[in-house]
């Protein structure tokens, strides 16, 4: 990639290539820049779906970030074994996202630069709003085992990125798990966020390679309380009781890596969160065939209002006595798990069929937290035994990764603290 700033805003860009847009500077780009509260977590208004989030900050983006409409995610294995050209790769990436979730293009644009050589952008975001493009990158187990000395990293993997244990029901597909690196692209509109990973995979020819990736709409966990919950496959309400992207004290508790949970070694890991991912199909067709009252009994909320059972309101306080014991609510609580709690960022999916009838649908399920072992681990341990659910879903695909601290300015990038030197 090129570095050349600043780089035309995509809608400057279309001005310029005589679509007949007379923008002024105020118009283009069509971003409003949306303020970050110090701790880098991102405050704006859902509903506004055009702006630009900001990709600097103390935290990535993405996580706290009030949940948009659309995901695509993907997983990259490492095709490469110099770490320099490695670090160069994180280099380029962290430019070319910074620009895009400006909703500019990457390097000299789509078009105007050498006629002899590919464009430095695919195109196909031109005349696309920012549309609060979020980039979050991750690292994964499998980036230290196989690379962890060719980089100079082995000594650096975090004691809590621990391979997830294998889950009593699981039916995972090793094509659909795994990766050593990821990044979870999230935007209001699919273009957005599909052309960013493209991106970032063009980018990486012959350094990184996509392992899987997963579409996914319809976000089905709110990190913003006050606004509508929205629905999963399923048709309940899902996210009523999650982590406000606001509430920076249960952030900080249990989503954000400190000092104090790292070891020396994974310093870098400081302010940064652990993401699991997990594809979870789901049986809709027996669903669609099972009664209100036992789609009810099932999750421990009523499907019309979401209120807990015996209680009126969907934000009324669960009494967990009052549901099933093989309720999902009652057994993913909180209460149920010494105090084990996730922010969920999860999208519904549907990915065609599966050539036996049935669509192959169901929840990528995303949650951040500051441990996987004292946060998903020990919750799913207590859903895969006793779920009520477990009888219409199945989990088939499984990625754990350490997501790094927010890139703080133009100079920073993806990862440095990971590869800083060790003396630094
Ligand atoms: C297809 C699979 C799943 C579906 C359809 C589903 C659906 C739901 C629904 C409808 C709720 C109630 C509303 C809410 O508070 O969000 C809920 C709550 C919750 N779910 Fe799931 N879920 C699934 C998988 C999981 C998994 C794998 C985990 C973690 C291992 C999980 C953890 C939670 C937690 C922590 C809560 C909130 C419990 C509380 O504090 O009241 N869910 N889920």
């Amino acid at each position: 990639m090129t570095d050349n700033s600043p780089a035309p805003s995509r809608r400057s860009l279309l001005a310029v290539g005589g679509a007949g847009l007379a923008l002024g500077a105020a118009a283009a780009g069509g971003a409003v820049a949306l303020a970050r509260s110090d701790d880098g977590a991102d405050m704006q208004p859902a509903a506004e779906s055009g702006g630009a989030v900001p990709f600097h900050g103390a935290h990535q983006a993405g996580i706290a970030t009030a949940v948009q409409d659309r995901l695509h995610f993907a997983a990259f294995d490492v095709k490469t074994e110099d770490r320099e050209e490695f670090v160069q790769l994180l280099k380029d990436w962290t430019k070319a996202a910074a620009l895009m979730a400006e909703g500019r293009p990457v390097g000299e644009g789509a078009f105007g630069g050498l006629a002899e050589a590919p464009p430095d952008d695919t195109g196909e975001a031109l005349g696309l709003k920012p549309s609060r493009l979020t980039l979050t990158i991750g690292f994964g187990p499998s980036l230290f085992e196989k690379y962890g000395k060719a980089f100079g990293i082995a000594d650096r993997r975090p004691a809590a990125l621990v391979e997830l244990p294998r889950f009593p029901g699981d039916n995972l597909e090793r094509t659909r798990s795994g990766g050593d690196l990821c990044v979870q692209a999230c935007a209001d509109d699919p273009q957005v966020a599909v052309h960013a990973i493209r991106n970032l995979a063009r980018i990486g020819f012959g350094k990184v390679a996509i392992r899987w990736s997963q579409l996914g709409f319809g976000k089905t966990s709110s990190t913003t309380p006050d606004a509508q919950t929205p629905r999963n496959l399923m048709g309940f309400k899902d996210g009523t009781r999650n982590i406000a992207g606001t509430d920076t004290a249960r952030l900080d508790r249990h989503v954000w890596v400190t000092d104090k949970d790292t070891g020396k070694d994974a310093a870098w890991m400081a302010g940064g969160s652990y993401l699991v991912a997990r594809r979870i199909r789901m049986n809709i067709e027996t669903w669609d065939r099972t009664s209100l009252q036992e789609q009810e009994d099932v999750f421990g909320r009523d499907k019309g209002e979401g209120a807990p059972v015996g209680k009126a309101k969907e934000r009324d306080e669960p009494f967990l006595k009052a549901m099933k014991p093989d309720a999902h609510v009652r057994l993913a609580h909180p209460d149920s798990n010494d105090g084990a709690t996730i922010l969920r960022r999860g999208y519904s999916f549907t990915d065609g069929t599966d050539g036996l009838g049935r669509l192959d649908a169901g929840l990528f399920f995303l949650a951040y937290q500051k441990d996987v072992r004292k946060g998903f681990i020990p919750v799913q341990r207590a859903l895969s035994a006793h779920d009520a659910l477990n009888e219409y879903i199945q989990h088939v695909g499984s990625a754990v990764f350490a997501v790094p601290p927010g890139v703080r300015d133009a100079s920073d990038w993806w990862g440095r603290g990971l590869f800083a030197a060790k003396d630094v």
